[in-house]
Order: C-alpha cells, then structure tokens, then sequence
C-alpha cells in the first residue's frame, strides 16, 4: 500500500492516477474526504500533517509514502517521521528545486529553500529509505493567471522577465511512482525540470498559442502585483511576498539550467509548456 499526501493537490492528484494506471493499491490523504473529488480507484482517508499523532490510522500497512510539504516551516516534520517510521519503509519527498546542495538549511537565502532544505535534512537523518524530488516551477503556476485569461486577453503581473523552467505535475509525478515502486531510486535527490526556459511573459504568449487566443502580458510593478496579489481571495496572503521574493530572486540569479532527468527516471523526455497548456485549456476557456 502506498500513501499519498496532497492527493487532492496539483502534484498528488498526479501520482494518485499514475499509481492506479500501474495497478498499485493507493491510499489517498486528504484533511476533507466529503469535499475532495478523489478516484473511485483510491482508498480515500482523513489525515492532517499539522496533527501527526493522529496518522497512525492513515499508515496501517503502508510501505512508501508520498510526502508533499504544505507548511512554510519545517516545525512539523520530526512528528510526522517519528509516526511513518513505525509502519513506512520508504519516503519520497516533494522538495523544491530551491534547495542547494552543500548550502545549511539556515544559509538558504530565500524562504522555500530553507524550508525545504530544513525538511530534506530531517527526511535524510530519520532512517527510512527516502527519495528528494527537486522540482523547478510548476507549469501548474499558470492556473494562478486563469481568472484574468477568462476574462480578457491581459495578464498582468510582476517580474515578466523572470525565466523559469516549466514543469509538467504529470511529469513530477511519473519520477515519484518509479521512486515509490521501484528500488534504484534511494537515496536520490532529482533535479527535475521541464524541457525549455521561458520567461513569464513568453509563458503567456504560448498559453495563448495553444488556446488559440492572443495573449499578451501586461507589467506591473512589485507593489502593484503585491496589492493585486492581496486582494485576491482564493491567493494565500501569507504567501504574497515569498513568491515575490522568488520571483526577485530568480531575476537577479542565473538562468535555471534544464535537466534531463525526467527522462532518465522515467525513459521519456519532460513535457512542453505548449502541452502543458493544452492539457490544461479546460482551465482556461470561457464559460
Ligand atoms: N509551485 C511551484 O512552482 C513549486 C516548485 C517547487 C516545489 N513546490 C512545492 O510543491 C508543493 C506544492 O505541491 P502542489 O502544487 O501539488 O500542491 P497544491 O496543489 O497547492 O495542493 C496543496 C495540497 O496540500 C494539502 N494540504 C494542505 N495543508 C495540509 C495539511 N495540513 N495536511 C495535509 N495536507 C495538506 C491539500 O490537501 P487537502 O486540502 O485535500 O487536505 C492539497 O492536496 C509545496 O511544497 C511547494 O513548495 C512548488
């Protein structure tokens, strides 16, 4: 049996179907089984990470747990593994492309990366068997832009120069179900990416391309998108400013460097942007 954490989340949602496709028996964690709209497949249970005492029920037979990090702290992983422990054998951690080798979790300059970095850290001293999945931007970011594409033909945000190396949740998920089936994938961090750097503004015109609707990007400055931002009801205010400092960040550092590591782990190459957006037009399109 394999759990997943985040099982209703961009990535989880992935490894969730891909684990069925491949006929593994899965246990899907969510923390509102009424609301999550989850496989029939899938063995649906509550669990909440900010309670670990209370998943001991959710690991009854459980082998490999798929572990994706909802929290912007670390504070609640010691819990959580001291519990795995004593059922898992074997985690596979949903980490962020932002943590540095060699680097000290304190050293990290930007918070995802301590964050993460600081979670990998107690993954790696805990004794299980465990996989790091480092992943660059999610392509799934885009979605954030949905409400402005169904309106009108403008994106506007901040930082349209940053470039980024979209990546695929289908393709993030295909490396997690080989780390979480397979043996060869211990003790292995993945630097994922997808296949093409692309600025924000270029991801707009090719979500407009394959939407077949020209787009285009409108800039805005930092304290502009931070108050559009803010007065969004469904973006985390808490979260505002960590993803403006990322973006900040990854303008003033160097381009991300494309991996092929997709490809290595699962024998076929990371999918476009292009066919991220197609996959994704339903999201898109106007009602
Ligand atoms: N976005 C990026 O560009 C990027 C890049 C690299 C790494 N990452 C990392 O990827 C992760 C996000 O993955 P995602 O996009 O697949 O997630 P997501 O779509 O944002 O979904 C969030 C998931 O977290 C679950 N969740 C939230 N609070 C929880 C809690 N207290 N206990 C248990 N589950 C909880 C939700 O489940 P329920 O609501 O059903 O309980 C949901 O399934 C983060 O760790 C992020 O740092 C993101």
């Amino acid at each position: 049996m394999i759990l997943v954490t985040g099982a209703t989340g961009n990535v989880g949602g992935q490894v969730v179907a891909q684990l069925l496709e491949g006929g593994f028996p899965v246990r899907a964690m969510t923390r509102d089984p009424g609301a999550a709209r989850l496989p029939s497949g899938a063995e649906v249970v509550r669990g909440d990470l900010a309670a670990p005492h209370e998943l001991d029920g959710c690991l009854d037979g459980v082998e490999a747990v798929f572990l994706m990090w909802p929290f912007h702290t670390s504070d609640p992983m010691a819990g959580i593994l001291d519990v795995l422990k004593r059922h898992a054998r074997r985690v596979v951690l949903l980490s962020s492309g932002a943590v540095k080798d060699g680097l000290a979790p304190e050293r990290h300059a930007d918070h995802v990366g301590r964050t993460h970095a600081d979670a990998e850290r107690l993954v790696r001293e805990s004794g299980l068997l465990w996989t790091m999945l480092r992943p660059s931007t999610f392509a799934a970011n885009a979605l954030w832009w949905a409400d402005q594409i169904r309106a009108g033909d403008t994106v506007s945000g901040a930082f349209g120069a940053t470039p980024m190396a979209m990546l695929h949740e289908a393709d993030i998920a295909a490396v997690a179900v080989r780390a979480l089936t397979e043996d060869g994938h211990d003790q292995a961090c993945y630097l994922l990416t997808g296949p093409q750097v692309l600025t924000q503004a270029e991801q707009v015109r090719v979500l407009g391309e394959a939407l077949g609707r020209p787009l285009r990007w409108r800039e805005l400055s930092r304290e502009e998108e931070r108050q559009r931002l803010l007065a969004d009801p469904s973006f985390p205010d808490s979260f505002v400013d960590v993803l403006l400092d990322g973006y900040a960040g990854m303008l003033d550092g160097p381009a991300p460097a494309v991996t092929r590591t997709v490809e290595w782990v699962t024998g076929a190459p990371a999918r476009s942007f292009h066919r991220w957006a197609l996959d994704h037009a339903g999201d898109f399109a106007r009602t």
